[in-house]
């Protein structure tokens, strides 16, 4: 039995490496936390004593799986983490595809609550300011499920990088000065700030935000168990809101909905899109999934792509369709003769929206008021690619796109306009996917392809006409 030590993430990623090349089982090593009273076992790697073996190959996706895993609370992701690695190195390289395994499940279920505290934390953080010589502070204890503070970082420096504030957890803390980020040591709830008068400032923006048509009480103890309620001032003020909340239930639906393009900061680049649409909280949709899935793809490229949304399997890897639609979209795009590297690929909504059924998440079709909210974010990326060519796939990126409700079949094959860009519409792979026969399956597919390969040739007619 081998005994390790192991502080964080990097220094379980290098002993695993290590385990690895030795080929030490997982059933012979003990992940523990340090203990100061006993030295480094693992340090000096002389317990071990077996030979290195070759380089160990690990898909990439592992590594990203397991730094989001390691931020989960429960000791065990070590473990299992060691687990999947050693399967992933002994014969079953696939593994990670294969959703149901129950270690696969297990690090996939850790990565969603992870991903959701993260989401949380951006929330229910509430700063209290603190005065002193050198000028005002923003401080907030805030007691996070798992170790997700520092997933956080760039969240927090983007929104509030011109004060200075404090992050206080029990685990650790972040101290942003204008300048630069600094951790620190954890902090109990008894040492950080308590009550002042921006108590007062937040209980007043809750009021002017609070939904009384939406109240959900259930959904609320969801989000955030009552017992770290008390950490909300404005959770005070709900009484009161409830009592006042019929005259309000009809102002508000008088009031404009809010925008994705409240968050868009203006003439950013893609990259810088792509991090601040992460603070997007134009509706709850990111929130509930894993958070939003950003188009990818060459940035100068002279075809765009917009499908709906992110499915299941682009909602966990974060990215736009690599799941079965997305295979099915390859194969077309390779038929129609063009390269997925050479286009832009997106969708009119960036979060996964979807119904629980038990264990599983079923997508469900976003409304018109998703896609009008969501959309500023595709005229964004839009402006920045600045395509020839937008092939929207399916009806809800044709609505995003041109900004009316169409059907496919009777609007595939006239070519549309939008500003410079010519748009053509057509069906979406998971049409295909869900065709009621394989007659309509080869119908849908070469319709497609017929699509793709007609953006193909009129691209190639006007290089040939432009040189
Ligand atoms: N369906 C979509 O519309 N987009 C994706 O990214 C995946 C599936």
């Amino acid at each position: 039995m081998v005994e390790i030590e192991i502080a964080n993430y990097g220094e379980w990623r290098h002993a695993a490496r290590s385990l690895l090349q030795r080929g030490v089982p997982p059933e012979s090593v003990t992940w523990r936390a340090p203990n100061d009273a006993q030295p480094l076992l693992f340090a000096s790697e002389e317990p071990i004593s077996e030979p290195l073996k070759a380089a160990i190959m690990i898909p990439r996706a592992f590594f990203k799986l397991a730094e989001n895993v390691s931020r989960h609370s429960d000791w065990k992701r070590w473990s299992v983490l060691y687990r999947v690695a050693w399967r992933l190195t002994h014969g079953e390289l696939n593994l990670l595809a294969i959703d149901i395994d129950e270690d696969v499940a297990t690090l996939l279920s850790m990565e969603r609550a992870v991903h959701k505290d993260i989401y949380r934390m951006r929330a229910f953080v509430r700063f209290r300011k603190v005065s002193g010589e050198d000028g005002d502070r923003f401080v907030a204890w805030y007691e996070p499920a798992h170790h997700t503070l520092d997933a956080n970082a760039q969240f927090f420096i983007e929104r509030f990088g011109s004060m200075r504030w404090a992050i206080l957890t029990p685990d650790s803390s972040l101290i942003w000065d204008l300048e630069k980020l600094e951790t620190g040591p954890g902090v109990s709830r008894s040492q950080a700030p308590q009550e002042d008068e921006l108590e007062d400032l937040w209980r007043l923006y809750y009021g002017a935000i609070f939904n009384p048509a939406r109240l959900k009480l259930k959904a609320m103890r969801a989000q955030l168990p009552v017992g770290r309620w008390n950490n909300l001032p404005e959770v005070r003020a709900i009484p009161e809101l409830i009592r006042l909340s019929r005259g309000r239930v009809q102002q508000m639906a008088d009031a404009q909905p809010r925008s994705a393009s409240d968050f868009i900061p203006a003439g950013t680049s893609l990259s810088q899109l792509r991090e601040a649409v992460k603070g997007c909280a134009a509706c709850p949709l990111c929130s509930r999934a894993s958070g939003p899935v950003f188009g990818e793809g060459d940035p100068d490229a002279r075809v765009v792509l917009s499908g709906e949304q992110p499915g299941n399997e682009e909602d966990r890897a974060g990215r736009p369709f690599v799941g079965p639609a997305g295979q099915v979209l390859d194969a077309a795009i390779r038929q129609a003769g063009l390269e997925r590297s050479a286009l832009y690929l997106t969708n009119a909504v960036k979060a996964f929206k979807f119904e629980e059924r038990g264990k599983r998440r079923i997508h469900q079709t976003p409304r018109s008021s998703d896609i009008a909210i969501c959309s500023p974010w595709l005229f964004a990326e839009l402006e920045q690619v600045n395509p020839e060519l937008i092939v929207c796939l399916g009806a809800s990126a044709a609505q995003a796109v041109l900004g009316r409700k169409i059907k496919i079949s009777e609007e595939r094959g006239r070519t549309l306009v939008r500003g410079k860009a010519r748009v053509i519409v057509t069906y979406h792979p998971s049409a295909i996917l869900r065709a009621p026969d394989e007659a309509e399956q080869t119908r849908l597919l070469a319709a497609l392809v017929e699509d793709l390969r007609g953006a193909s040739m009129s691209l190639a007619a006007v290089s040939k006409s432009a040189s």
